[in-house]
């Protein structure tokens, strides 16, 4: 089969080839999963530091291939996949894999995959392949489930009002339309230019960060005294915690999903552990980690079902072979939205 194999560590370009001679994986007896027909795959900034951070030759991780969204049609049905799952040869479905999966070079970026049953999703009828891709993957999951923090009895949920950093991308554009449609006001931060687009995804106001520096002053300013409920960090922002308490309520909360290059290590001993009396910031904080699963992809899902989330922005389709220009557009952090690499192109 064709897949992107990984012959190198580095960026895409020095390390990713093009290969034809991957045998088509196959379904183990007693198998809980699913042999996948994939046709479409949605790129994540987390493949970059794959591919950058792991080498090939580690034991546990031979030709690996890159990429963790996916959608795709079943071919085959493992003996042990659970019969409530109603899922069945044919059936199309989509989701993203766990990190382990990739780590171990088990990826998306091929023309079949075998993936764990709990975390797949069916496609809801009313979508293409590509859209289910863009949102159902790691980008959709982690806006849902971070999400649920508004909902919660002490979140801002009846008229709160939420910030969203990074409102343009994957996480962020969908963690917009989520907010709103809890009834939180959102306070979208993003280029100016892409001003409009945020208001159309539910932002009540914009702020351009490039217009507004240091952004912290700003929200300073805007907020004063301590006026937003939550704060949700797609940047990884480490000013914007830190001068939280000038614009975050006292029980606010306050979620990072970016562990920067110490993989969460350095914000959580620095946000979580440092107590007041050592320089602390007295505000909640949480470094949010996505476990991926079929459960969070549903719940995408019932937000498109309700109405709340509008539909996936996807900033662009590349086809299977160009793959490499895709994750260098991804290597941009400008995408709006979702880059989405189309498999069974030819
Ligand atoms: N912890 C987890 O479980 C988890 C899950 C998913 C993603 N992540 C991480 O979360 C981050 C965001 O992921 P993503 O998929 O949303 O990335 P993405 O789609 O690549 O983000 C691109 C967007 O970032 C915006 N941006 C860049 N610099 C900005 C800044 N200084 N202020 C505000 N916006 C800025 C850009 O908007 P403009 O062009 O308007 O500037 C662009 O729209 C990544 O680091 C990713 O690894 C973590």
């Amino acid at each position: 089969m064709k897949s992107w194999t990984a012959t190198s560590w580095g960026t895409p370009r020095q390390s990713l080839i093009l290969d034809f001679s991957a045998p088509i994986p196959s379904l183990p007896c007693n198998s809980k999963s699913f042999l996948l027909k994939i046709s479409h795959v949605s790129l994540n900034p987390a493949d970059l530091v794959l591919l950058k951070s792991l080498p090939p030759w580690l034991p546990f991780r031979r030709n690996p291939v890159p990429g963790m969204d996916f959608a795709g049609e079943i071919v085959a049905v493992g003996d042990a996949v659970p019969a409530e799952m109603e899922l069945k040869e044919g059936d199309k479905v989509c989701g993203a894999l766990g990190l382990w999966d990739v780590a171990r070079g088990k990826g998306t970026l091929a023309e079949f995959v075998v993936v764990e049953s709990s975390l797949v999703a069916k496609v809801p009828a009313k979508w293409g392949p590509k859209t289910a891709a863009g949102l159902m993957g790691i980008s959709g999951q982690t806006a849902a489930v971070m999400a649920r923090s508004v909902a919660s009895p002490r979140g801002s949920r009846g008229g709160g009002w939420v910030l969203v950093n990074g409102a343009t991308g994957g996480v962020g554009s969908v963690l917009v339309q989520i907010c709103r449609g809890l009834g939180a006001q959102v306070v979208a931060v993003c280029s100016g230019e892409n001003e409009e687009l945020v208001k159309a995804l539910g932002a009540t106001e914009v702020i351009d960060y490039r217009a507004h520096e240091p952004l912290e002053e700003h929200l300073a300013d805007v907020f004063r005294g301590g006026q937003l409920d939550a704060i949700f960090d797609c940047v990884g922002s480490q000013a914007l915690y830190t001068n939280s308490p000038r614009y975050l309520k006292t029980h606010g909360k306050f979620i990072n999903i970016v562990g920067g290059w110490s993989q969460g290590v350095i914000p959580f001993i620095r946000n979580k552990l440092r107590p007041l009396s050592l320089g602390g910031t007295p505000r909640n904080y949480e470094l949010f980690l996505l476990s991926a699963s079929g459960k969070a992809a549903r719940e995408v899902a019932a937000w498109v079902e309700k109405g709340v989330i509008k539909g996936a922005l996807i900033d662009s389709e590349f086809p299977m072979e160009q793959a490499i220009e895709a994750f260098e557009k991804l290597a941009t952090g400008r995408a709006k939205g979702k880059i989405v690499v189309n498999v069974e192109s030819s």
